[in-house]
Order: C-alpha cells, then structure tokens, then sequence
C-alpha cells in the first residue's frame, strides 16, 4: 500500500500522476489540513508532523511512503529516513535541473514556499546551477488557501497568482518550476498568465516513475491483476476539500 501525504489537497497532484504509473495499487491518502500551510511554520513543526503522519500511515499498512509535498521533504525526509529506515520515503524537490537545461533566456522562475527555498536541500542544488543560470525566486502568496478552497480559476485566483508570478516574468524567466504541490492545480492560470513561451515545471511525473521504480526493485507492486486501484482519503480538518479535489480528479475536471 502506498501512504501519501501533505499540508493539504496539494500531494493530489502527485497521487494524479502516480496512478497513471500504478493503476492497480492501494493507496491512503492523509491531508494535514487542520495544520496546513506548512510553509510559514518552523522546519521543527513540521518534522514533528511528519512523523506523527509517517506512524499513523504505517499503522494503515503502507509500506513505502510519499512526501508529497516540498515543504516536508526539505524539513522532515532526512529524519523521517533515519528514524524508518525500513520504509522507502519518496520527497519531492523542485525540478530546477530541467530548467536549469532547458532555458533560452537564462533565466529560470522557481515557485515555491517559504519553508522550501529557505531549506538546505534547495540551496544546494540551486548552488550547482547558479553560476550557469540566473534563478529567481518568490513565494507563491496566498496559492495554498486558494486551492484548499477549491478556488482554482476566476478573477481573485489571477490577481493573486499575478502578484508572485508577475517579477520572475519581469525578470526575464522563460522556465517556471513549480515548487510546491499545490500549484500545478493553479497550471491553467499561471500558463495564462505566462503566456505560450513560458515553460511551466511540474516534477510529479518524474516523481511517479521514480516511485514506480523503487516499488519493483522491492517487490512491492501488487501482482494481482485482477485488483483494482482503491484509496483511503483522510483529513485530520475538514474532509470536503480533499473529497473535492478528488471528485475533479476522477472527472478529469483537472
Ligand atoms: N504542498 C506543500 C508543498 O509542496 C505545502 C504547502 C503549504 O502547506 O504551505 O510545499
């Protein structure tokens, strides 16, 4: 069984990407929502809640475990591992390699929370880039609450995401990586925004195969054929934006 987790609703879009790599499996899916964001808390907050999420997956019976989230993975995925070390974690970092690749300009945009840029993981790779490339970065202010109230389009959803997209166009970025789960829901708006130039990053299905890969080589994808995917959703707030969330997955609404 593979646990998931996040601040929110935002690991969805890694769970969106993972079944199409593993549409059999069995998944538990927890949404820290009474404790979300995580982005402005302390790494120390959330290490804490990480662990207690990592317990509480565990003991539904997942064996391998996704930190959908980058705020987590920054704070908790090196203690997490230490402290399981049966259990194989996937994190996510943003994708700033394929950007760092891919651009004309020179200039790449990272998106992502306060927790994520700040963490020592992030400042590493963005240090065996920087010399290369100009990498410009800003908190995407006020996304999280935006998609955990399901307000994914429309007037107040562009004004927002204007604001923190705005200065990596300004400044020249062709290439948007987008660091935090929860954005990908905000792709329509932001590729708006950006324009068809702009490159927009979103590492889940890099993510995907990867966790696909580590489950073969520990034997871990179910061998029933005849199973079909199934998934536990669990809040520890309100349940309603997560359902939500799901809903529109299963309806392709995103
Ligand atoms: N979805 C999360 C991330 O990838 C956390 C957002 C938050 O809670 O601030 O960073």
């Amino acid at each position: 069984m593979i646990g998931i987790f996040d601040s929110g609703t935002g690991g969805m879009s890694v769970y969106r990407e993972i079944r199409k790599v593993l549409p059999r499996e069995r998944y538990v899916y927890f949404s820290d929502n009474a404790h979300c964001p995580y982005g402005d808390k302390t790494a120390e907050y959330v290490r804490d809640r990480g662990r207690e999420i990592t317990r509480f997956l565990l003991g539904k019976g997942a064996d391998v475990i996704v930190i959908a989230c980058n705020t987590a993975t920054a704070a908790a995925v090196s203690a997490l591992r230490a402290e399981f070390p049966d259990t194989p974690f996937i994190g996510m970092e943003p994708a700033v390699k394929p950007a760092a690749l891919g651009t004309k300009t020179g200039v790449i945009g990272v998106l992502a929370t306060a927790g994520t840029l700040k963490g020592s993981k992030y400042l590493t790779t963005r240090g065996k880039y920087a010399d290369n490339v100009r990498i410009v970065e800003a908190v995407g202010r006020g996304f999280v609450e935006l998609v955990e109230a399901g307000k994914l389009d429309g007037p107040e959803t562009e004004a927002v995401v204007d604001r923190s997209l705005r200065p990596l166009l300004d400044a020249g970025a062709d290439t948007v990586v987008l660091g935090c789960t929860h954005y990908p829901f905000l792709a329509g708006v932001i590729g708006r925004l950006a324009g068809p130039e702009v490159r927009v990053i979103d590492p889940a299905p890099s993510v995907a195969r990867h966790l696909a890969d580590v489950m073969t080589q520990r034997n871990l994808i179910r061998c029933d054929a005849a199973s079909e995917r199934d998934i536990e959703l669990v809040s520890s707030g309100d349940p309603a934006p997560l359902e939500r969330i799901y809903r529109m997955i299963n309806e392709e609404k995103i």
